[in-house]
Parts: structure tokens; sequence; C-alpha cells
């Protein structure tokens, strides 16, 4: 039987999904990577190897779980957490710890790489102000603080890409990951030389970019012996996990729109012109589809906001989970239905990883605020399900004000789960919300990107239009959503009071 495999390079872990050409499932199957080092507050750090090892297990699973020989596999697409640093040596060893995506390390790089280029410059080379989450301000701070690991890198790769050279030993990139590294021309679609030359990094440093679609190499027979992959398999260029993720849920033509919680939360509109927010408020970036763009508002921590409640004061769900009891996730979001929307005043910011949509600010911290001793744990996690929500609002009203058309929004992620998250969702952001049949993610829309490099459908909307299903259509509640915009008022005001504490707490040495 012909089939399909997507990759994708998570936090938590690596899996791998095979689809049939109906785009049905065949097989999914992941494995985890170890915690993300956060040697200080705010840093975050994670071992590409580690990645290669869980990406073997996880193909090799797939594989077993489908029943499906390696020569049925027709092609492969990567997709994989976006901004991540990997610097390889001239024999393509990994150097050091990878700085990944919600690191938030480089704002004196950030600053001093804005001021030598010029703001406007800046804006002009790459469409997007630099993040201390881009790439670029992270290869400074490895050049200023390991120069020693610096001066044997020859290669910088992002992490799904450093999958592909493992997989292919091709150094090979594709539009939208590229985008997010502060060192890209998101409107030619190429490296920004400016950039490349402010950062004093030769072009051969940064690897060849293709757009998603295009085939970039073929399964090695190291891989092949590595995976149960058949040498020669096409891989093709595949998408940051935004935007593939965005593939996978059919946003593939300008007018439609997605909101995926996974570790971070992401509002997602397509667009047929690179459409840029002046106050670089939101990214505008390349799409996976070949000749489009997306803007996507990115709250840094959605999951992680839940995975940290968990965590901490999730004892009871974890110790259910451990006895058979059912996901821990899962058992939370339904506690929270005990206390009512609006969680009677109790507001929650996620901003534990800083914030990057709308306020782009590193010293950004979490919190609940407005608690009393009438509110209970049930109102602590509710408070947070709506907090992530908000903060996608918060979006939500940039795209609006962009004039960007939200008609309806494709839910996807952890935040697609049950019935409690989605519907928390649909009344804040106070529009129609759709959740498709399969919830695979970011790996489907890979997937489907290696069926249309492969020649299996012509065009990723025809491979959409027979693949996606439509599972369940949310309306607002419309006194749900009245208590919500009341609260989203009342959530919008909490920053501009926070903003200045927020670096005082940092220069306390916190
Ligand atoms: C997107 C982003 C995250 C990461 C991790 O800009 O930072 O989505 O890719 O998922």
């Amino acid at each position: 039987m012909p089939v399909w495999m997507g990759i994708d390079v998570g936090t938590g872990g690596t899996r791998a999904l095979i689809l049939n050409l109906a785009g049905e499932v065949v097989a999914s199957a992941a494995a985890g990577h170890p915690p993300i080092a956060m040697p200080r507050p705010l840093w975050a750090e994670q071992d590409a190897r580690d990645w290669w090892r869980a990406a073997q297990a996880a193909i090799a699973a797939a594989l077993r779980q489908a029943g499906v020989k390696g020569e049925e596999v027709q092609a492969i697409g990567l997709t994989g957490q976006m901004h991540g640093v990997v610097l390889l040596d001239a024999a393509g060893e990994v150097l050091g710890p990878s700085l990944i995506w919600c690191d938030q390390r480089t704002q004196p790089q950030v600053e001093a790489l804005t001021a030598q280029v010029g703001a406007e410059q800046v804006l002009r080379h790459i469409a997007n102000p630099l993040l201390t989450g881009f790439s670029a301000p992270k290869i400074l701070w490895v050049r200023q603080n390991r120069p020693e690991e610096f001066r044997r890198a020859r290669k910088f790769l992002l992490p799904k890409d450093y999958l592909r050279y493992r997989l292919t030993g091709v150094y090979a990139s594709d539009v939208s990951d590229a985008s997010g590294t502060g060192f890209f021309d998101v409107l030619a679609r190429r490296w920004s030389a400016p950039m490349l030359e402010a950062l004093e990094l030769p072009p051969e440093f940064v690897p060849e970019v293709f757009e998603s679609i295009a085939v970039t190499g073929q399964i090695s027979a190291a891989a092949a012996a590595a995976t149960g992959l058949r040498a020669g398999t096409p891989v093709v260029a595949g998408g940051g996990d935004q935007a593939a993720g965005a593939v996978g849920n059919g946003i593939v033509a300008a007018g439609l729109s997605s909101a995926t919680l996974g570790t971070s939360g992401v509002l997602f509109a397509a667009t047929d012109r690179p459409l840029a927010d002046p106050h670089g408020r939101i990214h505008t970036f390349c799409h996976a589809v070949p000749g489009e763009w997306h803007v996507m508002g990115v709250t840094q921590a959605a999951g992680l906001s839940l995975r940290w409640v968990r965590d901490h004061l999730g004892e009871a769900e974890r110790q259910a989970e451990a006895a058979g009891g059912g996901d821990a996730y899962d058992a939370l979001c339904r506690h929270a239905e005990a206390a009512p929307p609006g969680s009677d005043g109790l507001f929650f910011l996620p901003y534990l990883m800083g914030e990057r949509a709308p306020h782009l600010d590193p010293d950004a911290r979490g919190g609940w605020i407005g608690l009393t001793a009438s509110h209970t744990r049930a109102h602590l996690v509710r408070a947070v399900l709506e907090g992530v929500a908000y903060s996608l609002r918060d979006s939500l009203e940039i795209f609006r004000e962009l004039g960007i058309p939200v008609r309806e929004i494709r839910l996807s992620g952890g935040g697609a789960r049950g019935e409690v998250w989605p519907r928390i969702q649909t009344d804040i952001y106070n529009a129609p919300c759709v959740l498709l049949a399969s919830q695979e993610g970011a790996a489907y829309g890979a997937a489907l990107l290696a069926m249309v490099g492969n020649g299996a459908y012509p065009s990723l909307a025809a491979a959409c239009g027979r693949c996606l299903r439509i599972a369940r259509r949310l309306q607002p509640n419309s006194a749900a959503a009245a208590t919500y915009d009341a609260g989203y008022a009342l959530y919008r005001d909490l920053y501009p009071r926070l903003e200045s504490w927020f670096p005082r707490l940092r220069a306390a040495g916190s």
C-alpha cells in the first residue's frame, strides 16, 4: 500500500505519522525528548542529538504499527519547532546545546544587532523586527558566550533540518522555517544578504532554502539501516511547525485562519501577499504553500502554562493518570468546569516564558491576579485556560486591526481536545470555530507536503480537499461571550499596568 510519512520534531517529543492517499492515519508513534534544560530563568536548551534519537525510535515504531515496509513509504515531509539554533562543525557534529524557540536570554544581542542595522532597515530586510526568540540573536549569543564552540562552527541548521541532515546527509531548509531566523528575506523568499553580512556569517554557513513541497534529498543507506525506511526515499523540504500545522488544518488560501494551542499558542492566517504589522507585534512569514505568506501571533506559554499547572498543582490528576485513570490534562480541564466563565473575576497572565504577541517583552512574567479566599483550584485552572485564550484574542484584535478577515477559526493542538478549552476559545474569540476530524497537528501537514511533493496530488488545496473532514462546528454562546468581552477589557489593561514593573523584577536579580 502506498503511504506517506510526516515527522515532527516537537518540544516534548518527536512524532512520526503515516497517512494513506485518502489522508487516513495509518500509524502515529512518538518518542519523548528529555525535559528542556533551563539552567537559568527564561533560558531553554535541548540537545539536537536527542531529537535524532527520538526520530529513529518514532519512525521505526510507526512502520511497525502500520505494518508497512519501508519500500511502501513514497515520500517524507519534515516539520518541527522553529527558531532553534543547531551549530555543526566541519564534520557535521553537533556543537553544544541548542538554544530553542522559547529561550529569552538574547535581549542585549537583539538591541545591538537592531542598532547596528537600523530598525527600519531590519524591517525592510526581513519584514519583521528582530526578536529574542529568533535564531539571529541566539547565534550572536553563542559567538559571544561560547567562543570556542563558535570558532569551530561551519553550519547553522534549524531543528527539523538537523533531522534532514541525519536522514539524507543534505543541508537544506524551507522558506517557512527560514522566515523565523531573522536573516531571511521574507518578501523575496531567500536568505537576506545584508543581514548575513551584519552577522558576519558567510553564505555557506546557512543551508540552501527550498519551497516546502520541493524534494531536497533521499534517505541515506545509514539512515535506512537506523530506521527501517528505504534508502532513496525522497524527503521534501517541509515547513516550520506552524506553517505545516496550518497546512494540516487546511489553512492553504487567504481568508482562512486557525488557533493552535501546543506548547506555544498561535493564531494563524494565510495571506496571498506579505502583510506586515507596522508595530511588528505579529510575525509575517512565508507560508508552506508555494508563493503564499502568512501572519501569526504567538503566545509563548499556552500548553506550557497548563503543563506547569499539571506538574505543580496537578498531583491528584498525575497520580490518577499513573494508576490508569486517564490523561491528567483532560482531568484538569474537566475540573475547570466547576468554575464559571470568567472564573469569578480571577485572571491569569500566561507570560511564563516572557511574551511575544502582542507585547514582544522577554521580561514579562506570568501569574494569577484577582485571587480571593472564595476561589478554588478549579478557578485557578479555568483562569489558566481563559488567560491563554485571552492572549490569543490579543492577536485576533491585531488581525482585525490589519483588516485580515477572520470568518471562522479552526482549532487544533491540545486546545482542541475535550469540551472545555474549545468552548472557552469559541466564546473568548467570539467567532465560529471548527474542529477537524484529524487532530494530528504539524506531522499531518508535513505528510501532505510530502504527498504533493511526490506528485500524489497536484496542489496542497487538492490534497486538503480530499483528506480533511470537519468533525464539529462551535458557535459562540452569547451570554458567555458577553462575560468574556468584559473580561477581555480587564485582561488587556493588566499588562500596561505591570509593564514597567517587570524590568524591576529582572534588575532585582530574578
Ligand atoms: C513559532 C514558535 C513555536 C515553536 C514551537 O514561532 O515559536 O510554534 O515553533 O512550537
